[in-house]
């Protein structure tokens, strides 16, 4: 088991690629704390994770809160006693261009995925600096990286995630604590359609930020489960191996870093043509 002993808190682990990584991380050996805003999903999570025999707890957590995330800590701590790992995942995708986002559009975007963090990071670390150390993941976006369109506010929000993390990581390096980033590509979560505008166009024009609700041919065939899972959606399930990784101590020597993973997307130069 890569992660026996550990505590670890998940942000956004009710769905999606955050509930994937917390079952990984559980059957792994970590006692997960399940944070989310959506108590029904965080609890269903829980279930499905003890029943296959992992130890979790839902923490009922909205990260744009300063006293929300103070809870999740102090219940963490009074739970087991120790918070090894943190990963910021909550997030939200908004999509709009620079003039169509409205200023609270704008400001909830960069609060939930931005401002989250740097508010979980501060409540977090002075407990990993008396414990020696730990690992923080946060998730981050090709977005970060790469310019789509319609997507502004999440993009900007995800660049700032990135440089975050490296501010974490030369801050607290000293201290014996890592902190990297994971960038997903397109990520098939449940039935919604990935995420990534340039994938599912239809998306970036749903100015709610709902996907839509039947993945498109094009989403069935790269899905299919005999065509190449390279160059196609991802599974949460990819990205929370990634995670794992990053979590666990085989990755002592590994901070500051941003790992993409999107199946070679970002690494065709005809994708960016
Ligand atoms: N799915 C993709 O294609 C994709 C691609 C790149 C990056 N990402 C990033 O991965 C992360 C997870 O995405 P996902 O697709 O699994 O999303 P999801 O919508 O399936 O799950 C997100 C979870 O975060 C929770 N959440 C939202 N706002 C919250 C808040 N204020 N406080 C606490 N919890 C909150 C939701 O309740 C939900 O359970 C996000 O940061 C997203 O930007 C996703």
């Amino acid at each position: 088991m890569r992660l026996r002993g550990k505590v670890a808190i998940i942000t956004g682990a009710g769905n999606g690629i955050g509930r994937a990584t917390a079952w990984l991380f559980a059957q792994e050996g970590a006692r997960v704390v399940v944070a989310d805003r959506d108590m029904d999903a965080a609890r269903d999570c829980v279930a499905a994770i003890q029943a296959a025999s992992g130890v979790a707890h839902a923490v009922e957590t909205d990260v744009s809160q300063d006293t929300s995330v103070a809870d999740l800590v102090e219940t963490t701590l009074d739970l087991y006693g120790a918070i090894d790992i943190l990963m910021n995942n909550a997030g939200v995708s908004i999509g709009g261009s620079v003039v169509a986002t409205e200023p609270e559009r704008w400001a909830r975007t960069l609060d939930v995925n931005l401002s989250s963090a740097y508010r979980t990071c501060r409540a977090v670390i002075p407990q990993m600096i008396q414990q020696g150390g730990g690992s923080i993941i946060n998730i981050v976006s090709l977005q970060g990286l790469y310019g789509y369109p319609h997507f502004a506010a999440y993009a900007a929000s995800k660049a700032g995630l990135i440089g975050l993390t490296r501010q974490i990581a030369v801050e607290y390096r000293d201290q014996n604590i890592r902190c990297n980033a994971i960038s997903p590509g397109g990520v098939i979560v449940a039935n919604k359609p990935a995420r990534t505008q340039r994938l599912e166009p239809q998306f970036a024009h749903n100015p709610s930020g709902s996907p839509s609700p039947t993945p498109s041919a094009d989403t069935a065939r790269r899905t299919s489960p005999t065509a190449s899972r390279l160059r196609q959606f991802g599974r949460p399930e990819d990205i929370a191996y990634a995670a794992l990784f990053l979590a666990s101590d085989e990755a002592a020597h590994i901070s500051g870093h941003n790992l993409v993973v999107d199946g070679g997307e970002s690494a065709s130069v005809s994708e960016h043509a």
